[in-house]
């Protein structure tokens, strides 16, 4: 089996209002990007990781990243796109070059995944071809009409808040990528998406974990620096 991790680097982070990207922030003396990237080289379920960014951050990548701390697996720095589904793309593409069987899609901006979480979502994925982690939600969810009132109340036992990595058959995913491309993506916010309007396969729920967080605002950061300083005790 050869595996590939896709990791997205190539957002804006506007939601951050930082100068530096989010990605390429320091959390416990290392970048955001640095600690997925760690946990895909160790495992020994990944062969290979395809890290896309933003074109202008493709050398400092090669060398302030991948180089400076060993990342031995990166075959390729590529340059993503305008939406996360067009970085997406871009990884998927780049896949077609080298051996892939499952393809685990990240978001660089989620620094605290597992081995255990990888071995879980791929245990799962082997027999249905797609699994996204996530974890049921804490809150109750209301669905709102446009005028932010309440149009209907899910469940909470099977309302979950899905994560990355998101793992799929690496030709399931390309084939459906191929296909949606050509219509209006503009609602799409995951990769599981893709595969539940392209496809007939259902895609599986595993255990992400509540600490995998994605960075997306100012706390984000307080609560990543948190994490770390716990785990060092
Ligand atoms: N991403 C990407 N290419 C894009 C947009 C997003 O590779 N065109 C990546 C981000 O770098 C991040 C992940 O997808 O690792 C999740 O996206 P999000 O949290 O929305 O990050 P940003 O788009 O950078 O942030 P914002 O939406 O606040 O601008
Ligand atoms: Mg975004």
């Amino acid at each position: 089996e050869n595996n590939t991790a896709i990791v997205l680097a190539a957002g804006q982070g506007k939601r951050m209002q930082s100068k530096i990207q989010k990605q390429f922030l320091e959390i416990q003396g290392y970048p955001v990007l640095y600690y997925s990237l760690r946990c895909f080289q160790e495992s020994p379920l990944i062969e290979n990781i395809i890290l896309v960014t933003g074109e202008e951050m493709v050398s400092y990548c090669k060398e302030e990243i991948v180089d400076k701390y060993g990342f031995t697996k990166v075959t390729n720095v590529i340059a993503g796109g305008k939406e996360r589904y067009d970085s997406v793309y871009a990884g998927l593409c780049a896949c077609s070059e080298i051996p892939c069987d499952y393809v685990f899609i990240h978001d660089g901006a989620r620094p605290f995944i597992t081995e255990e979480m990888l071995e879980r979502g791929l245990e799962r994925t082997r027999k249905t071809g797609a699994c996204v982690l996530g974890m049921p939600s804490k809150d109750t969810v209301k669905l709102a009409d446009k005028n932010a009132f309440v149009e209907s109340t899910p469940e909470r036992n099977y309302v979950w808040t899905v994560q990355t990595p998101q793992i799929f058959l690496y030709s399931l995913i390309k084939t459906a990528h191929d296909k949606i491309r050509r219509k209006d993506m503009s609602n799409i916010t995951d990769d599981a998406m893709v595969i539940e309007q392209e496809t007939g396969v259902k895609v599986a729920l595993a255990k992400g974990s509540y600490q995998n967080i994605k960075i997306t605002t100012p706390e984000d950061l307080w609560i990543a620096e948190a994490f770390l300083r716990s785990e060092k005790m």
